[in-house]
């Protein structure tokens, strides 16, 4: 399998959360511009571990958004309204009242788009005592333990996301949280379709990777949905076996950035009766092929 070419880190520190994928890098303080060599490294470090959590950060909207900016253009998040006064930092919060969160299920970010984004980043602002932790789960290692036959299926295959969805499985909780916090945008959930490669190759990384997520995948290409059912429900039972995943247990100033070209990630909600608010900052992507 390929692996991107290691690098010695002299401005970071990294360590790996799990076996899967995660890593917590300590070091940089992003209230600061970062050089270019720090920034080379946490984009390295990014591209290995799928997901990088940098701690005890102390930051304004303004710099939250540079250091996103370092990753690519910043796209706004299609539902949901930005903060006033930042645009391109999404509120994402549960208040004590709230029961539904936001992105509890298996998912890669906005795959409704024909361009969904390289990345999403979060930064923890108030925490629940306990719970509220987000799962991750590696996709390149996904297609990889797959079976020779299943992979010669899969390759020619492309696979449908479709926006309404997702609202549905989360018995409508995009759309509630939405009304409940007064920050939805109106866009229509049924204009907002596109189909993807089921695998995909990673522009920067070159390696192989499952490209559907049960959020957002209706069907394959060219055939109906009751014919694609069992098919995607081997897949996406298969993508989030445990061996595959990790889990962080956030930190208030916690920062952490996803890759959403080869992860996914699943907001857990055990925190029934207390808050949760992040700042999320989603990162322009390419046409996956
Ligand atoms: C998301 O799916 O973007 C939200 C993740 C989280 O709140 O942990």
């Amino acid at each position: 399998m390929d692996q991107p070419v290691a690098m010695a880190y002299e401005t970071i520190t990294v360590e790996p959360i799990a076996g899967a994928l995660g890593a917590v890098i300590r070091g940089p303080d992003l209230s600061q511009p970062l050089e270019q060599q720090c920034f080379a490294e946490i984009h390295d470090a990014f591209l290995k571990h799928l997901v990088i959590f940098l701690e005890d950060q102390d930051l304004t909207p303004d710099q939250l958004l540079a250091f996103a900016k370092r990753f690519g253009p910043i796209v706004n998040y299609p539902f949901v309204k930005d903060m006033d006064g930042h645009p391109g930092i999404t509120e994402i919060i549960k208040t004590e009242n709230d029961t539904l969160n936001f992105g509890g299920l298996w998912h890669s970010d906005t795959t409704y788009l024909p361009k969904p984004p390289l990345g999403s980043m979060l930064y923890a602002r108030e925490l629940p005592p306990r719970g509220g932790d987000t799962l991750f789960a590696n996709m390149y290692l996904a297609y990889e333990t797959l079976s020779e036959g299943m992979k010669a299926m899969l390759a020619p295959l492309r696979a449908v996301s479709s926006a309404s969805l997702r609202d549905k499985s989360e018995g409508g909780a995009r759309s509630r949280i939405a009304a409940q916090t007064g920050r939805g945008q109106n866009v229509d959930q049924r204009d907002m379709a596109a189909d993807h490669p089921v695998v995909r190759t990673h522009p920067e990384t070159g390696r192989m990777a499952l490209y559907i997520n049960c959020a957002h995948s209706s069907h394959f290409v060219g055939m109906t949905q009751e014919e694609s059912r069992p098919i995607l429900q081997f897949l996406f039972e298969h993508m989030s076996r445990p061996e595959f995943t990790c889990r962080y247990r956030w930190k208030v100033d916690a920062v952490a950035l996803w890759d959403n070209r080869c992860s996914h990630h699943y907001a857990l909600n055990d925190y029934q009766g207390y808050r949760r608010l992040m700042h999320r900052v989603t990162i322009e992507g390419d046409t996956p092929v």
